[in-house]
This record gives structure tokens, sequence and C-alpha cells, in this order.
């Protein structure tokens, strides 16, 4: 099996960024135990602050040359609250994407409530710390 993580803006400070919120953990420290803990997947990660480099690589890995990407798992970070390019792309890839973050938005300002992605992904974790990611990994394994 292989999985697609893709971080959108600012998660590449994540360990240094508000670590109330987004824990004191670099990306990369978690992703070491996320592989070592599912040896038989193939976990691919990348990170962009940029918008159109984020629907490059949605479309590059759930569209073009990716057709074994059982799944993408997706923190776009504030575009998910604003970016209808976003929308517009996961829903045209054949890749499930799950759409995951961190804090519990819900639970944050108001400008947070709103997802543009949540309605094109085939469904939404939120608010359990780095542990989103994993149990987004999850939730593709236990449909395969
Ligand atoms: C986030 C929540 C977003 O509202 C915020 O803009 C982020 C991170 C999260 O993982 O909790 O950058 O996606």
């Amino acid at each position: 099996m292989k999985i697609l993580i893709i971080n959108g803006p600012n998660l590449n400070l994540l360990g240094q960024r508000e670590p109330g919120i987004y824990g004191s953990s670099s990306f990369d420290d978690y992703l070491k135990k996320l592989r070592q803990a599912y040896p038989d997947v193939e976990i691919d990660y990348f990170q962009s602050n940029i918008e159109g480099e984020l629907i490059n690589k949605l479309q590059e890995a759930g569209f073009t040359s990716c057709p074994v990407c059982d799944g993408i798992v997706l923190n776009a970070g504030a575009y998910t609250h604003t970016s209808i390019a976003l929308h517009d792309c996961i829903r045209s890839l054949k890749s499930p994407v799950v759409e995951v973050h961190i804090s519990n938005v819900h639970t944050r300002e108001d400008f947070r409530h709103h997802s543009y992605l949540s309605a094109v992904c085939r469904g939404v974790i939120c608010g359990f710390g780095l542990d989103s990611y994993r149990l987004a990994i999850d939730s593709f394994l236990s449909t395969k």
C-alpha cells in the first residue's frame, strides 16, 4: 500500500510554531515514527507553502503518475478555509483524499469552521494532534 501525506503552508514549522496548539514535535520526527509503525506501507511526504505546488502534487499523485497511490492524507493548513482551487483539484482525482487537521478547528476562530475541502474528501479527521495523520492512514487500511 502506498500513501502520500501532503502538508500545506506553515506546517514546515511544526515543533516551533504555536506548540500549545500544534505540539512540540517536528513533522520529520513524527514521520520517522509513523514509518516505523507501518513497515508495510510506503509513506511518501510532500510539504509546500505554495497553493499551486500543492495542486501540482495532488494532480501528479492522484491522477497522472500514481495509479498505485492508495490514498492521500492532506493537511492543507489555512488553504483549507480559502481554496476553491484545491476543492476543484480534489474532486477530479482518482485517489481518495482524507482531510486532516492537528487541532480541532471547530473549537477555534470562526474562520476555521468552514472547509472548502471536506465535501470532496472521503472523510475528515481533526483534533487528535499529530495522531490525526495515523488515524487517516488507518482509515485507508481498513477500507482497502
Ligand atoms: C490546521 C488548522 C488550520 O486552521 C491552520 O490554518 C493550520 C493548521 C491544523 O492542522 O490544525 O495551518 O490545518
